[in-house]
């Protein structure tokens, strides 16, 4: 049997990272990296690193020499502010794409459908950022870095991750919502396509063995409005108080939302040989009796 790869996980700790960590152990030689707590990291070796510290990163990789990276970590919004978010999402993201060109490391970054303004849509994958939002910015500006400094990455613009086996950190928001006894509005004008994190986990680790470069849309197949996915996840975890929901327009609140951030992605499903799921399917597959 031939050695397995070395695979660097940066992000280990988030919701997509603890859900990849566990799916990609098996295969790879599995080192998973978290800045605040490790205790979310199941599987391969946890390591700290704190992207913002340039030398840290660049030392890591060095040591590590790993021939995979994964670059799952950012500042999402609700996490931290402008300025951290710059910080992660851009410098961050510039100094692992300096580390990975440097010892010759395949690397894989993710970044976010919140790059489009939402006016344009269906998005191809290579369809130029038009940010609406200071989190799109740094996004944008993360790909754009990585662009740069690591010309042969893979850049995977994603949707809205969920899962049914740990609840994401929105659908938990909403839930703490309605326990609350308060009225939960979701946007009946915001379109997206989530993608269930195991698709998105299994897609990401395929392009991590492929040599493909540049920007890919990798997102669930069923576009769907905030307003019915909310609902629809509210009732897989059977969390209740429907009477309190209701619908709300994004657009009649701010101008920094982006509505409609449909992405084609017949690329992806022809390049990952996958069917990448829609909410329905997913849904309809686990069902929680
Ligand atoms: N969640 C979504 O719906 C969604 C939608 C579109 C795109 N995305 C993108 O998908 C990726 C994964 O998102 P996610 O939901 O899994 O994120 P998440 O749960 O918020 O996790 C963020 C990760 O980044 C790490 N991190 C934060 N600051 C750091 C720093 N200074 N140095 C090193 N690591 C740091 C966190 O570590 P600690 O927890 O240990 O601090 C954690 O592992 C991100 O690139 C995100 O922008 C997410």
């Amino acid at each position: 049997m031939p050695p397995k790869k070395r695979l660097l996980l940066i992000g280990g700790s988030g919701y997509l990272g603890q859900h990849l960590a566990p799916l990609a152990a098996p295969s790879y030689d599995l080192y998973a990296t978290y800045q605040q707590s490790s205790a979310a990291i199941t599987a391969g070796q946890a390591l700290p690193l704190d992207l913002t510290n340039r030398n840290a990163v660049v030392a890591l990789i060095q040591e590590l020499a790993p021939e995979i990276i994964i670059h799952t970590a950012a500042i999402n919004p609700g996490r931290g502010n402008d300025l951290a978010m710059q910080r992660v999402n851009v410098d961050g993201s510039r100094y692992m794409a300096e580390a990975a060109n440097l010892v010759g490391a395949r690397l894989v970054h993710v970044s976010s459908d919140v790059v489009h303004d939402g006016r344009h849509a269906p998005y191809a994958d290579d369809a130029p950022p038009n940010p609406l939002n200071v989190y799109g910015q740094t996004k944008a500006l993360g790909e754009a870095a990585v662009q740069a400094y690591c010309p042969h990455a893979a850049i995977v613009r994603t949707s809205l991750i969920y899962g049914l086996n740990v609840i994401d950190r929105s659908t938990a928001g909403f839930a703490a919502q309605l326990q609350r006894g308060e009225t939960l509005a979701l946007f009946s004008d915001v379109i997206r396509q989530p993608v269930w994190v195991e698709d998105l986990a299994t897609a990401l680790l395929k392009l991590g063995d492929l040599d493909f470069a540049g920007l890919l849309n990798i997102a669930g197949s069923q576009p769907i409005t905030r307003e019915l996915f909310g609902r629809k996840l509210l009732q897989w975890w059977q969390v209740g108080h429907e009477t309190q929901i209701c619908a709300g327009l994004a657009a009649e609140i701010s101008d920094t939302i982006p509505l409609d951030l449909r992405l084609t992605l017949d690329k992806a499903e022809a390049l990952l040989n996958m069917n990448l799921k829609g909410v329905d399917e997913v849904i309809k597959r686990s069902p929680n009796l």
